[in-house]
């Protein structure tokens, strides 16, 4: 009688953990609970979560090259504003892509941010005021400063060793104005 006792209580136990690593394994699954932050147990496994969820150099590149058609698109309207809008917004997408991958940031600073970058972006805060003040514009030097720079993105991408990425349809479309 002890026995059978001892042996059911040992039955619910094992119902117990049979239960439990259902669970744990329904997760192992990638069924997810709603909190996916909220649900890890310590601070540190919610920011390898939030680590993951960002990304790292790719991602910003794709924002990168969003933005890089936009801005060709704008300087060949002649909208400059908008053109200068979106060049600021590339410079803070690569800074925050090597903030996660510094080993980018060597030639990101070099080949594209400390040169090519800053002049095609003062060349478009002189366009942005001419065409306030109805003055001739200087759109051969905004045109000529994206090409340098476009030239400076596939650089970059040679001697980070993804050369493939300037065979794309991006970069030659933005081949001329
Ligand atoms: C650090 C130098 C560097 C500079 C500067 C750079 N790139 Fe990149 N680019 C890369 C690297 C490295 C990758 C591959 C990313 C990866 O695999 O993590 C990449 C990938 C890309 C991709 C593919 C993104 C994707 O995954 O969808 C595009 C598009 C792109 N770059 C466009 C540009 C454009 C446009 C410029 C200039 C405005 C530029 N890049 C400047 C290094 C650079």
């Amino acid at each position: 009688m002890q026995k059978r006792k001892t042996s059911m209580k040992a039955g619910m136990w094992m119902v117990g953990a049979l239960l439990l690593t259902g669970c744990a394994d329904e997760r192992g699954d990638g069924v997810l609970g709603d909190g996916w932050l909220l649900e890890q147990d310590s601070h540190a496994a919610r920011f390898e979560q939030l680590e993951s969820y960002l990304g790292g150099f790719s991602s910003a590149m794709w924002e990168t090259g969003h933005r890089y058609d936009i801005v060709y698109a704008a300087i060949a309207d002649g909208n400059y504003a908008l053109a200068d809008y979106h060049w600021q917004k590339i410079r803070s997408a690569i800074r925050n892509g090597y903030t996660k991958r510094p080993a980018r940031q060597a030639n990101a600073d070099a080949l594209f941010l400390d040169g090519a970058w800053g002049e095609l972006a003062s060349a478009l805060e002189t366009a942005k005021e001419s065409a306030k003040e109805n003055e001739n514009g200087n759109g051969a030097e905004v045109r000529d400063a994206f090409m340098v720079a476009r030239s400076a993105c596939m650089a970059c991408h040679v001697a980070e060793d993804v050369p493939f990425m300037n065979d794309q349809k991006m970069f030659r479309d933005t081949d001329s104005f």
